[in-house]
């Protein structure tokens, strides 16, 4: 019978089988896929893996620390955490165009990763956490097994690591889908934080800075969010949605009144959307009184925005982030 069980002990005999006494190289982003692969190669090999989670600056509001921590007091797994924030902000400070925002964040992304992993040197594995749907999705684009394994997908956004890095692909999680590696983290004891969580796109909010980024759009922007992930949350929606974005909008500024002057500031967009699949994606009704609990946190706690929407459109047409 196929079960949970069955698989873990599979995967953990193959992987003991191939690995052997070599290291093998993981890319976290505290996703969790990602996550879920360090716990089976965790369970699978100990202290013969490594995780490096590099932090390029557009996470959530202190969701870096949030991530290593949950991952180094639940999981003990060898971490290297590298804060390479400074670089990705000089690489797209001043950049607006949302698929220039993706190839330079993506580019620094395979750069550091490289960097950093010829530091650690001698590794002869690296594992990723590809699901059926991208490997189906990589042989109907016309790629045989071996284009497939080719493609290096430490991240969403990452094209390839040079030819001349030598090492063998690891992809324990290349015959299950979304739902089921939940399943199989939650079987392997990862905490709910780490299973739970909603995606979050590789280049973070920097995609959802509309127009210029800059290290002062990020901070408000990770405020904003801030108060969104925690309202949802505390009113028990953060799990019946399957995102919510906050959306900077451009320097459209709105007038408002604070006390007796009126102010020029910022808007932003709530998104809080259910979705099976990402595919197609609806609105979610929020209580009416959650949605104005959360507009006036915002304006009351972040000065620089003075406007907040809420968006209701669906997917089809429009998509889930707004670039
Ligand atoms: P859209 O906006 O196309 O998003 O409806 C569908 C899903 O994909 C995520 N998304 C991204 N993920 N890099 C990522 O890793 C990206 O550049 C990117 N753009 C969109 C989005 O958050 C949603 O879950």
């Amino acid at each position: 019978v196929w079960t949970m069980a069955n698989y873990i002990e599979t995967e953990v005999q193959r992987i003991r089988e191939t690995v052997s006494g070599g290291k093998v190289l993981l890319g976290l982003s505290g996703g969790v896929d990602s996550t879920t692969v360090a716990a089976l190669l965790h369970k699978a090999i100990g202290e013969q893996l490594i995780c490096m989670f590099i932090d390029q600056g557009f996470m959530r509001k202190n969701e870096a620390r949030r991530v290593v921590d949950l991952i180094s007091k639940y999981m003990r797994i060898n971490l290297v955490h590298i804060d390479a924030s400074r670089r990705f902000m000089e690489k797209v400070q001043g950049v607006s165009d949302p698929e220039e925002k993706r190839k330079r964040i993506g580019n620094e992304f395979v750069r550091t990763f490289e960097e950093e992993a010829r530091k650690i040197g001698d590794f002869q594995f690296l594992a990723q956490g590809t699901l059926y749907p991208d490997v189906i999705e990589s042989a109907v684009a016309g790629g045989t097994q071996a284009k497939t394994a080719a493609k290096i997908k430490t991240h969403h956004n990452v094209g390839g690591l040079p030819e001349d890095m030598k090492f063998k692909l690891i992809e324990p999680l290349r015959w299950l889908f979304k739902d089921e590696v939940r399943k199989l983290g939650r079987e392997l004891g990862l905490h709910d934080d780490l299973i739970n969580r909603h995606p979050f796109p590789g280049p973070g909010l920097a995609i959802r800075i509309i127009g210029k980024i800059t290290p002062e759009r990020v901070r408000v922007l990770q405020e904003a969010d801030s108060i969104v992930m925690a309202e949802i949350k505390a009113a028990g929606w953060y799990n019946k949605i399957w995102q919510a974005p906050v959306i900077l909008l451009p320097d459209v500024r709105t007038v408002g009144v604070m006390g007796d002057a009126r102010t020029y500031g910022m808007t932003c967009a709530v998104r809080c959307v259910t979705s099976e699949d990402a595919m197609t994606a609806r609105a979610a009704h929020l209580p009416w009184e959650l949605l104005e609990k959360i507009s006036s946190r915002i304006i009351n706690e972040v000065p620089e925005i003075t406007r907040v929407c809420y968006d209701i459109s669906s997917k089809p047409p429009a998509t889930i982030e707004w670039e």
